[in-house]
């Protein structure tokens, strides 16, 4: 898997399947179950560390994680995301950014409508999938896990700071927690790829945390969850099922939307 595949299932309206992974044995599992994109999430910190949020995830953290996936996976396409932090000025998001690419990341994600980082990326070379709607290493700041982009100016806020990171150069950007309608105008508007949580049925591709979609659940099943064991043999069939929901368009459904 690389870019220009990505880019051409987009255009030729093939759902693009990501799934986050952190470790080798996972990463061999999903690769062979047909996940296009493995996201290293900082949601690691939730679902591996027992965090209450993501803001204790460290860049060693990040760098360990997606070497032990890239190491399993070898022919998967790799996300890593930049953790709380280490993208706070454009120099420094590029050299924390060159660690994970180094590490075996073909493209890094980052929070937020940080467009001056994402031109820096791009110039030196590295893919760069954006993160817009529920951010969650802003949890403080949005005042808790809640859906964005509700009301007019929210809305507002969001497709600028899309139409402006598409326009910086991001190749991909997840929207997460947002109206289905919402997700749905900036993948129509904007060129870099759109991959959803909890954003509907109509972004170019659908991410879930995969701990969440085996159902292994710390906490609460956020409404925009599938428990993909249900029904399944085994973890590589549940994934295949996944996989296969994404791809017809039977996941996500309204229940699963806002
Ligand atoms: O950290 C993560 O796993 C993520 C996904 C929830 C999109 O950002």
């Amino acid at each position: 898997m690389n870019l220009t595949a990505l880019q051409q299932m987009a255009a030729r309206g093939e759902k693009i399947a990501v799934l986050t992974c952190y470790d080798a044995s996972f990463a061999a599992l999903c690769e062979a179950a047909g996940v296009d994109v493995l996201l290293v999430g900082d949601s690691l910190g939730m679902v591996l560390q027992g965090g209450s949020d993501t803001l204790g995830v460290t860049m060693r953290d990040m760098e360990y994680h997606t070497r032990t996936t890239a190491t399993g996976a070898k022919n998967s396409y790799i996300v890593a995301d930049l953790p709380y932090g280490s993208d706070t000025t454009p120099e420094t998001a590029l050299e924390n950014a060159r660690v994970l690419i180094a590490a075996g990341a073909h493209m890094v994600k980052l929070e937020g409508d940080k467009v001056a980082v994402v031109q820096l990326l791009v110039k030196n070379g590295i893919p760069v999938c954006a993160h817009l709607g529920f951010t969650p290493q802003y949890v403080h700041e949005l005042g808790g896990y809640k859906v964005q982009g509700r009301d007019e100016a929210g809305a507002r806020k969001i497709m600028e700071d899309a139409v402006a990171l598409d326009q910086a150069g991001a190749a991909m950007v997840v929207l997460e927690m947002m109206p289905a309608a919402l997700a749905k105008q900036i993948t129509e508007k904007v060129g870099m790829m759109t991959i959803g949580i909890g954003a509907g049925p109509d972004c170019d591709g659908q991410v879930l945390v995969l701990h969440d979609m085996l159902g292994i659940y710390l906490g609460k099943s956020p409404r925009f969850v599938r428990n993909f064991m249900e029904g399944a043999s085994s973890i590589q069939e549940a994934v295949q099922h996944y996989v296969a929901a994404v791809k017809s368009d039977a996941f996500p459904t309204t229940e699963h939307s806002f």
